[in-house]
């Protein structure tokens, strides 16, 4: 007996619809946009989409179906490409089942029976956050075997109108800088070969129309949730119509099925709005808090850190140590973390990775005088960890040479003089477990900061076999299997920097570094870039040394500490180099910090469309009754004075009281500041009220402000 599904399956979310259709051969997405009302059939959108047969081309276009197909004729990037003894090369798979397991999880499934190939699609919708996830699995039910090339987690449909792409590249130091891109005939492609989500090329996508911008117009977003290697596309076909894919980037051979063995995409997190690109980024920021963050910003507020890394590096005593934990705390820092250095051999870059046994040379009764230090002065203790690496200078390398990643007889390409482990060999896997599990259990380690500093260039394993997809699921569970042992402990993803960003990572961690530079002015564009597909609180955010270390920039503690409001702040420097009055103002922005952290970690973020020679970020309370806005001068203003600035996000008749909280005032003056002639400026908006619409309609007339300064306002509702 034929089963019967439905024609079309409706997927409402709160602003947003997509509209999937089972007609003949595999499903497809029809509509996707804007939520349409009771009074839209799918049948008029099936209408609506008939397409004219033009010369030259097929009598009866192929589907742009959820994963599209050459055997179905489709002549864009196919969605899955395959090949093994009996013509699976022409997969073409039509749904022989449907399952509605509630009104915004479905799972498809879909069957080519001269290929037994078997593909399952799920989609899975958040309807308050308006974002959904989707991904393929591949099963092969044949007798022979399958070779997988390429299976993306979808196809989705972009409309012509949304035709300017906003993609992501960057470089150690400089992560996540937009990309701008109008859309072509042809694909946009990024792909990814680092092993590691990498600094360049992160799996995030934007397709928006050309009236779109910060606070209004529609924008489409999609996310690869994927640590490995991936392939993100965005194309135009001759025909007219444009798609978007991402998925995994496989080896030649790097993924075979056997009979009844399958393949599992990463998933793709993807969501429509026609509030902007600021509306969009809200939507991807609740999907985030609502399913993988594991506690909320008010159930555990994000501690203040202090890292030792830019203040001592590799240059480790206990005294110091302790030292840095008195100042820290004097600071007010609530986590105190332990940067790389800290184990046997590890007194450079060039030795000791593997060897994960505290230094007894340098800590001879173990790491607990320090960790009981930093904890009788209140704060937690962390500890830096790069499970994935070795030194060939390490006791595990001259013990097990054999246990890396790499294509003999090619030599290792050379990275900061470290080679990969391979994870999917269980004595290794069992190794590094043991090492975590054995000191988280020893020391009272509240966190540990996870690194990964190089990319897997030569990924084969012990069998010649390419091996990113496997080492990448091995590291998913041992981050899983960390966690399960030691639930309390909370992971940061740091990969030289921001080179680990991504929701699939997020689902064992708790915190990104977003970016090895600390520099207050590349932070500014870094965290704008982070900010697309991250909310705030995810966002690793140090106020760095006077001088940078790595754009050697000079930049006021003002202006350095400005910029860490809107993130998870700590700082990372040798406090014994702070002046006084750095110490004031870095301990006014911790209290700051501290003040605010439950509304920036659980706020509306709204970027401002500003002159290039300023950026500006507002974060709004759910409820419109408080809100924070900052303002960055970058550059020295284009005329005498900055221009008008408008507020966004608030609630047009509520009043508002505004205050300036920085820069700091200290007792009843403006200590050291950027802004000219403060004195007559800034006090007289200070503290006065003003409607919603007046702030976000007229905006406030800046003040004269030295390049390289910030403003921040709070404003509260009052009755
Ligand atoms: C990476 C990280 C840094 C620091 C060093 C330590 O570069 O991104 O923050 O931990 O490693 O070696």
């Amino acid at each position: 007996m034929n089963k019967v599904f439905p024609e079309f399956i409706h997927l409402q979310g709160k602003n947003s619809s997509l509209m999937l259709a089972f007609g003949q051969g595999a499903p497809q997405v029809i509509y996707w946009g804007k939520s349409l009302s009771k009074s839209t059939t799918p049948q008029m959108l099936t209408t609506l989409r008939i397409r004219q047969e033009v010369p030259a081309s097929p009598a009866r276009e192929a589907k742009r179906s959820l994963t599209t197909t050459t055997g179905e004729g489709f002549t864009g990037n196919p969605g899955i490409k395959l090949f093994g003894d009996d013509a699976q090369w022409a997969v073409a798979t039509v749904v022989n089942d449907i399952n509605q397991l509630s009104p915004h999880h479905v799972v498809i499934t879909n069957w080519d029976e001269a290929r037994k190939i078997a593909l399952v699609h799920t989609i899975i919708l958040d309807h308050q956050a308006d974002v959904f996830s989707v991904d393929t699995q591949v099963t092969n039910k044949g007798t022979s075997p399958v070779n997988l090339e390429w299976c993306t987690a979808a196809t989705l449909p972009v409309p012509a109108s949304a035709d300017q792409i906003l993609g992501f590249e960057g470089h150690w130091a400089g992560e996540f800088h937009e990309q701008h891109v109008k859309q072509f005939f042809g694909s946009y492609l990024r792909e990814n070969r680092r092993g590691r989500t990498s600094h360049d090329a992160f799996p995030g996508l934007i397709m928006h129309t050309k009236t779109c911008d910060q606070q209004q117009g529609e924008a489409y977003g999609f996310h690869l949730g994927w640590s490995g290697n991936h392939r993100l596309l965005s194309e135009k076909m001759a025909d007219g119509r444009a798609f978007v894919q991402m998925g995994e980037l496989l080896y030649p051979g790097e993924m075979s099925l056997t009979t009844n063995q399958s393949y599992q995409s990463p998933k793709l997190y993807a969501s429509y709005t026609n509030q902007g690109l600021s509306g969009l980024s809200r939507q991807f920021h609740q999907y985030v808090r609502r399913n993988l963050l594991k506690y909320s910003a008010l159930a555990k507020p994000r501690p203040v850190h202090y890292n030792t890394w830019e203040g001592i590096y590799f240059d480790h005593d206990v005294a110091t140590l302790k030292d840095l934990a008195n100042r820290a705390c004097e600071l007010g820092v609530e986590r105190f973390v332990l940067d790389d250095g800290w184990f046997i051999g590890r007194n450079d870059d060039k030795a000791g990775l593997g060897d994960w046994y505290v230094d007894e040379g340098i800590y001879p009764d173990g790491l607990t005088p320090v960790i009981d230090h930093v904890n009788q002065l209140g704060m937690e203790f962390g500890l830096w960890f790069e499970p994935e690496m070795v030194n060939p200078d390490s006791n595990l390398y001259r013990a097990h040479p054999d246990w890396i990643l790499s294509t003999p007889p090619n030599q290792d390409v050379g990275f900061r003089n470290q080679l990969v482990l391979d994870l999917t060999r269980d004595e290794v896997f069992d190794y590094l477990f043991e090492r975590l599990d054995s000191l988280l259990s020893e020391y009272n380690i509240a966190y540990i900061k996870w690194d990964m500093n190089r990319d897997i260039n030569q990924p084969g394993d012990q069998h010649f076999k390419p091996a990113v997809h496997r080492q990448t699921r091995a590291l998913y569970r041992l981050l899983a299997k960390v966690k399960a042992s030691h639930p309390n402990v909370e992971i940061e993803s740091c990969s030289s920097g921001g080179a680990r960003a991504d929701y699939g990572v997020l689902e064992h961690t708790d915190r990104v570094w977003t970016s090895d530079s600390n520099d207050a002015l590349e932070r500014l564009k870094i965290q704008k870039g982070f900010s697309y597909f991250f909310p705030a609180e995810l966002m690793g955010s140090h106020v760095g040394p006077r001088d940078c270390h790595i754009t050697h920039r000079n930049l006021s503690m003002s202006m350095r500490a400005s910029v860490v409001l809107f993130g998870h702040m700590g700082m990372e420097m040798d406090l014994r180099e702070l002046t006084d009055d750095e110490k004031v103002e870095l301990k006014a922005m911790v209290d700051l910090y501290k003040q605010h952290r439950a509304l920036i970690h659980s706020g509306d973020l709204y970027r401002l469309s500003l002159p290039d020679y300023a950026m500006g970020v507002g974060m709004i309370a759910p409820d419109k009754s408080e809100a924070l806005f900052s303002y960055s001068l970058i550059r020295s203003h284009t005329a005498g004075l900055p221009d008008q600035f408008k507020f966004e996000g608030l609630a047009p008749e509520t009043l508002y009281k505004l205050h300036i909280i920085w820069p700091i005032r200290a007792g009843d003056f403006w200590p050291k500041s950027s802004i000219f002639n403060f004195d007559t400026n800034l006090p007289e908006m200070d503290g006065q009220v003003f409607s919603g619409e007046a702030l976000m309609n007229l905006g406030k007339q800046l003040p004269r402000l030295a390049p390289n300064s910030a403003l921040i306002y709070h404003l509260v509702a009052v009755e």
